[in-house]
């Protein structure tokens, strides 16, 4: 389980461009059955998950995204307000956020077991995604993942570990 599990890590890479192939409801249903696995801080699941498959809505995406089109597109918002009733400050500005980024992770990473690909989009303006997707007062848009199959022709690249900060006490 391990080996699947690193070797699933060692090949994944941010793909940026997309075949023209549908993504199956099933598969996306995985994919969100996998991110409500993810814990949030007190189990207040603070975050929202924005899916978009409309054709309009991907492409005014894919203007302020600058990442290729794919057929589905998961934008992951915090909800501060939420975390900020139980947790106060380190909930508004601390917790939400993590708790949309660990979501995102887990489906990147379902994304990945599943035969897909894509890329973790985190260089956008806040509010023209808000207008994009008719955000809800509150609703703070982290992390957008598009979604698909890679295209036929792409090379992967070996993975590299690489050099991290990391100290022993
Ligand atoms: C928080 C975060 C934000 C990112 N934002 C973008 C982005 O806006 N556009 C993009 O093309 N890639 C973005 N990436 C993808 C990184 O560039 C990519 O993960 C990194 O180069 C390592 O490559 P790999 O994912 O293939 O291992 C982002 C990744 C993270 C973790």
């Amino acid at each position: 389980m391990y080996k699947e599990f690193t070797e699933l890590l060692e090949k994944r890479q941010s793909i940026r461009k997309f075949s023209q192939d549908k993504v199956s409801e099933e598969l996306v249903e995985k994919i969100l059955k996998v991110v409500r696995l993810a814990p949030t801080a007190g189990n207040l699941e603070d975050f929202k998950i924005t899916v978009i498959k409309s054709r309009e809505i991907r492409g005014a995406l894919q203007e302020v995204t600058f990442v290729d089109d794919a057929p589905v597109v998961m934008v992951f918002s915090a909800l501060p307000q939420a975390s900020k009733k139980f947790y106060g400050e380190r909930g508004e500005k601390l917790y939400s956020i993590q708790d949309a980024t660990i979501a995102c992770t887990y489906a990147m990473l379902a994304v990945e077991s599943l035969g897909l690909v894509t890329t973790w989009v985190g260089n956008f303006d806040e509010n023209e995604v808000k207008s994009i997707i008719g955000a809800e007062e509150g609703e703070v848009p982290v992390a957008i993942l598009p979604i698909g199959y890679a295209p036929e022709n792409l090379v992967a690249e070996p993975k590299e570990l690489k050099e991290k900060e990391i100290k022993y006490i």
